[in-house]
């Protein structure tokens, strides 16, 4: 059991005491529903113990609302690409508590998609920052299909798959192309989901007017698409906002920070409340 000793160290290292606590936000999903038992139940508890207020947390809108933890932040509305190891999503954000989902991905999420290939390759997992280390010192010189899906979806998993033949190919004429080819290999996958993710971005920006555009999630945290969306930014004019690498991958900050805006808006959740491993 972590989370007691991790919340004495968050209080310790924040400087305050438990009974300047005006309320308790919690993720309440979606993700693996062991860690949210946990996290819900401890919330519950604390929360009852000392009076306090529950306030229940979506992850996905907490990586959005991740950019509010600096300034400068980004004007309502603006367009999030979010993209983690189980979503990969282009969110329309109106508002601190109003979002919609544009476009998302029909299989695997991006992360999943580093994660994977990285597998493929021997890389410990989760891969997506060593992927990115190896991309880093190659060159994209190995071309792959970009999935065609309709609309402002994505999909990976046939991406994944060609990653896969291509491998398979090669070694069977080099067994050795894999260590022979580490930096290349990963420069061409990462440039091509870059490529893929931007891509839908650039339609979804075109499609709703919108040029305030930022990036959240875990593979916000990707060199390749950090620069991408620099570089297009740049091109199409937009306002762009990456958020600094603490705040990509998951952080509490970011629950807090959401928390924070369903305080001030009266939004809290009862004492029945329970975690929820998939939520739309
Ligand atoms: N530099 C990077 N390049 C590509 N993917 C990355 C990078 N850093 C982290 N990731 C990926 O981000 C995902 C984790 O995202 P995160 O939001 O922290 O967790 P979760 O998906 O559990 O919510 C993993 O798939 C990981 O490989
Ligand atoms: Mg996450």
């Amino acid at each position: 059991m972590n989370i007691v000793p991790v919340v004495e160290a968050a209080f310790a290292q924040a400087g305050i005491d438990k009974t300047e606590v005006s309320a308790v936000a919690f993720t309440r999903g979606p993700g693996l529903i062991g860690s949210l038992i946990v996290g819900v139940s401890f919330a519950k508890a604390f929360a009852l113990s000392r009076n306090l207020p529950l306030i229940e947390v979506h992850h996905m809108q907490a990586h959005v609302l991740a950019h509010f933890a600096d300034r400068p932040h980004p004007q309502f509305p603006f367009l999030c690409l979010t993209v983690s190891g189980g979503h990969t999503q282009i969110v329309l954000v109106r508002d601190y508590h109003d979002m919609e989902v544009l476009g998302q991905t029909l299989d695997d999420a991006a992360g999943e998609a580093f994660d994977k290939t990285g597998k493929l390759l021997g890389l410990d997992y989760p891969a997506g920052p060593l992927v990115d280390k190896w991309a880093q010192q190659g060159t994209p010189r190995f071309p792959f299909p970009e999935p065609q899906i309709p609309g402002l979806d994505f999909s990976f998993s046939g991406l994944k798959t060609s990653f896969l033949y291509f491998l398979r190919e090669q070694r069977e004429a080099d067994p050795d192309f894999i260590a022979n080819n580490m930096a290349d290999f990963c420069a061409s996958v990462q440039s091509r989901i870059v490529s893929v993710l931007m891509n839908k971005l650039v339609k979804a920006a075109a499609q709703t007017g919108i040029t305030t555009i930022a990036l959240a999630g875990g593979v916000a945290a990707n060199s390749g698409l950090r620069q991408a969306l620099e570089t297009t930014g740049q091109k199409l004019g937009w306002q762009t906002f990456i958020p600094a690498m603490a705040y990509c991958t998951d952080n509490a900050a970011m629950i807090g920070i959401a928390g924070y805006y369903k305080y001030l808006a009266g939004q809290f959740a009862e004492q029945t409340v329970t975690p929820v491993a998939r939520w739309g």
